[in-house]
């Protein structure tokens, strides 16, 4: 065989190991239909299919385990980094024909096909996770070790049939992500944040502090993000809801969206940003950037741990300092969680409003509570008082964002923050999503309501043109 791509001195290609030798069925399935046809009579023509299926799945998996390793010891892997990509594939052609021909193996064409598709996304991608990040249901990409990789679709959690052959692979594929990235992982650095090349968000983290092998957290990256118009229509938030939020925004009331992991904060966050005007000019901040503003004017910051000598950091903090002096109409901060809060609320104090953020909690008032303890934690030595007013003057509005036991993602709550009362935050609920029963299929059954308020903003949206209907305070009637 020749190859451009070989390793030099490589070994005369051989089954590897723990290439399992053809199962014997692998031959009898060649002929499919005198196969199905020497089942007992008797056994359904289904369970003859799924077994036919599972036997088909498990070859092609041997197969695919055999050759994979083949490629590796013959490949140089660095030299097919820059490979053209059609080089790449007629190598991987040739060296499945040639594999399969050694082990007496024949494929259709289909799973020949599906063979170099996987092989190709082994060596250019992310093995066994690439299909995964192909396909655009999947929102979430967990991996609980090597054989057990996990997927979210619709708000829902589901075990997948993908698998790592074992933990080197698992371990090869991380370190190929963050080695594109410039960063390393290993035992005295177990755990590691990257971007992907489609810039879908990536964690990582190893052995030993991962204990049954290596934890993987892959959020996608979503070419089209939400709109307001399709979380409307998915029933996120009501056609009332999006108004009020649009005169919000638009009349430049400063935002936090509070919710869960995974709840859609960021969704949220881009979507609410579409509202803003295009004369604007806009900073974004982000530890990842996920955030996709549709205006001219935007200027987008990612923030930068250390570096392997532990050199380097540039902190959310750092570049909210500097954003102040690049002449920002608004700020928006990916997610608020540690010292940056300071200079978050700072900013929405002095001359940024229309800033927006996200945190992490379960209600409104629970959001301001982490803010509390996030100004505390930040060493800001300050009384209760005084870091509430700081808080009540910054802060308009607290967008609640939830993923509710279906899996449905809902604006649970919206509201205002109004001032003080003594030493309290003063806040009222203007939309709330009220549930109403669980269908037989588990599915919740609910509705968004206005809580019967009127916005304690609503002269600030007349006065901008946005002069909201009374009626969207009323509440739905009683069911
Ligand atoms: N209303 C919605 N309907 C359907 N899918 C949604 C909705 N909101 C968000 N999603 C999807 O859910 C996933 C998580 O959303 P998002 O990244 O906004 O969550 P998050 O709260 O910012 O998560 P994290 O806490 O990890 O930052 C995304 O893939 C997004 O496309
Ligand atoms: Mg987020």
């Amino acid at each position: 065989m020749f190859s451009r791509y070989k390793k030099t001195g490589a070994a005369t290609p051989k089954p590897a190991n723990n290439a399992p030798a053809p199962a014997p069925e692998a031959k009898t399935e060649a002929a499919p239909a005198t196969a199905a046809m020497r089942k007992p009579a008797k056994a359904p023509a289904e369970v003859v299919a799924q077994d036919k299926e599972l036997k088909r799945r498990q070859r092609l998996e041997e197969v695919r385990s055999a050759l994979h390793h083949r490629l590796l010891d013959n490949l140089n892997l660095g030299a097919l980094e820059n490979a053209p990509e059609a080089d790449l594939k007629a190598e991987i052609v040739a060296i499945c024909a040639e594999g399969l021909e050694e082990m007496s193996i024949v494929l259709n064409k289909d799973e020949r096909q599906t063979l170099h598709a996987e092989l190709f996304d082994e060596v250019t991608g992310l093995g066994p996770l690439e299909p995964l990040l192909k396909d655009e249901t999947v929102n979430d990409i967990l991996v609980n070790g090597p054989n057990r990789v996990f997927i979210e679709r619709d708000g829902k959690l589901e075990l997948t049939a993908t698998r790592f052959k074992d933990e080197k692979h698992l371990l090869r594929i991380i370190d190929k992500i963050v080695s594109a990235v410039g960063r390393r992982v290993d035992e005295s650095n177990p755990y590691v944040d990257a971007r992907l090349k489609d810039g879908s968000r990536f964690n990582a983290m190893v052995p030993p502090i991962a204990v049954d092998g290596s934890l993987v957290s892959i959020r996608k990256f979503k070419k089209e993000k939400l709109g307001i118009d399709d979380l409307v229509k998915f029933g996120a938030f009501s056609e009332e809801m999006a108004a009020y939020l649009q005169a919000a925004v638009a009349c430049r009331l400063n935002v936090i969206v509070s919710g869960g992991t995974g709840s859609g904060k960021t969704t949220t966050l881009n979507a609410l940003s579409s509202f803003i005007d295009n004369s604007e000019r806009i900073l974004t901040i982000e530890d990842t950037a996920e955030l996709q503003l549709q205006q001219v004017h935007v200027g987008r910051m990612e923030s930068r741990p250390a570096n392997v000598e532990g050199k380097g950091a540039v902190s959310q903090r750092d570049c909210l300092r500097n954003a102040l002096r690049m002449r920002p109409d608004r700020i928006i901060v990916g997610e608020t969680r540690g010292e940056e809060v300071i200079d978050m609320l700072q900013a929405m104090n002095t001359g940024h409003d229309g800033s927006m953020t996200t945190i992490h909690a379960n209600s409104a008032r629970d959001g301001v509570s982490r803010l509390e303890n996030m100004i505390a934690m930040a060493g800001i030595e300050m009384p209760i008082k005084a870091v509430r007013a700081q808080i009540s003057s910054a802060v308009n509005l607290i967008v609640q964002a939830s993923r509710l036991q279906d899996g449905s993602r809902r604006m649970v709550s919206i509201t205002e923050v109004t001032g003080m009362e003594g030493d309290v935050i003063s806040m009222q609920e203007i939309f709330r999503y009220q549930r109403l029963g669980l269908q037989p299929d588990g599915k919740i059954i609910g509705r968004f309501t206005a809580a019967g308020v009127r916005s304690h903003y609503s002269d600030r949206f007349k006065q901008w043109g946005y002069d909201l209907p009374a009626s969207i305070y009323e509440p739905a009637a009683a069911e």
